[in-house]
C-alpha cells in the first residue's frame, strides 16, 4: 500500500477506539472510522481540541456537532491543487486524503506521456482526480450522478486555478453515460472508476459493484 505522506494541510493526528482525530488545515475533526480497533489514544489532550465531532446514532445515520463554529467551507492545498472543505452527512468531508498517492501516480503518468491524453473519470465525486489530471495538462470528462458533486467539482477547479483547461463535466448514471460513449466511439486515454458501495443511477442493478 502507498502511504500519502506528502501532505502539509491534513494529518491524522490520533486514532483510537473507532474514531480518528484528523487536521484539515487549521481545523480539527473527530469521525468515526471502522478500522480503528484499539483502544488508547496517544495524546488525549488532542481529542479536547476538536472543532466538530460526527457522532453515529443508533439508527445507522449520524450527524456533526460543533464545539465551535465552523466556517461553512475553508480550503485545504495539496501541493499545487487547493480543495474545498465541508462537513456533510455519512461523516463526509468531501475529499478523501488518501487518495493524493493517486493523484501523484496520475500526474505522473500523463505528464509522461509526452502527447494529449483524455482521462474519463467516473463516479467523480468532487473531482480529487479530475483536478489532478487537469493539473498535469490532461483533458477531462468529469462524471458524477449527483449535480451537487459536479458543482463542488467546478468549485475545486477554480480553487486549484485550472478553470480554463480542458474539462467537461456530465452529470448523469456511469452505466448511461458510458454506453452513449460506446455508441459515439468516443475513445479515452484513460479511464478512472471509484465506485460506491452503492449506486444511484437509475440502472444501479446493472452495475457490477
Ligand atoms: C465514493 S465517491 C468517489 C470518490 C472519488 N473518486 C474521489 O476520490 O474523490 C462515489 C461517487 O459516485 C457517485 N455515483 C454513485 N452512483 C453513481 C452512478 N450510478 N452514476 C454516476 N455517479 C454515481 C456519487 O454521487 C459519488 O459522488
Amino acid at each position: 500500500m502507498n502511504i500519502a505522506k506528502d501532505w502539509k494541510d491534513y494529518e491524522i493526528i490520533d486514532m483510537a477506539d473507532g474514531e480518528k482525530l484528523e487536521r484539515w488545515n487549521n481545523i480539527k475533526l473527530i469521525r468515526p472510522d471502522p478500522q480503528i480497533i484499539w483502544k488508547d489514544k496517544l495524546f488525549p489532550n488532542e481529542w479536547k481540541k476538536a472543532n466538530a465531532i460526527y457522532k453515529r446514532s443508533s439508527n445507522g445515520g449520524g450527524g456533526w456537532s460543533y464545539n465551535s463554529k465552523l466556517p461553512q467551507s475553508w480550503q485545504v492545498k495539496y501541493k499545487e491543487l487547493t480543495f474545498n472543505i465541508k462537513p456533510m452527512g455519512f461523516k463526509h468531508t468531501g475529499l478523501f486524503p488518501e487518495q493524493a498517492v493517486n493523484w501523484d501516480w496520475m500526474i505522473n503518468k500523463i505528464k509522461n506521456a509526452k502527447r494529449p491524453i483524455k482521462v474519463l473519470n467516473l463516479f467523480a465525486y468532487t473531482g480529487g482526480a479530475s483536478v489532478a489530471c487537469l493539473y498535469a495538462g490532461a483533458s477531462v470528462c468529469h462524471v458524477d450522478s449527483s449535480k451537487g458533486m459536479v458543482s463542488w467539482a467546478k468549485e475545486n477547479v477554480i480553487s486549484s486555478k485550472l478553470q480554463d483547461k480542458p474539462i467537461r463535466y456530465i452529470v448523469d448514471d456511469v452505466i448511461k453515460f458510458v454506453k452513449r460513449e460506446i455508441r459515439r466511439e468516443n475513445k479515452y486515454d484513460a479511464i478512472i472508476m471509484d465506485p460506491p458501495s452503492y449506486g444511484r443511477g437509475a440502472s444501479r442493478r446493472g452495475m457490477a459493484i
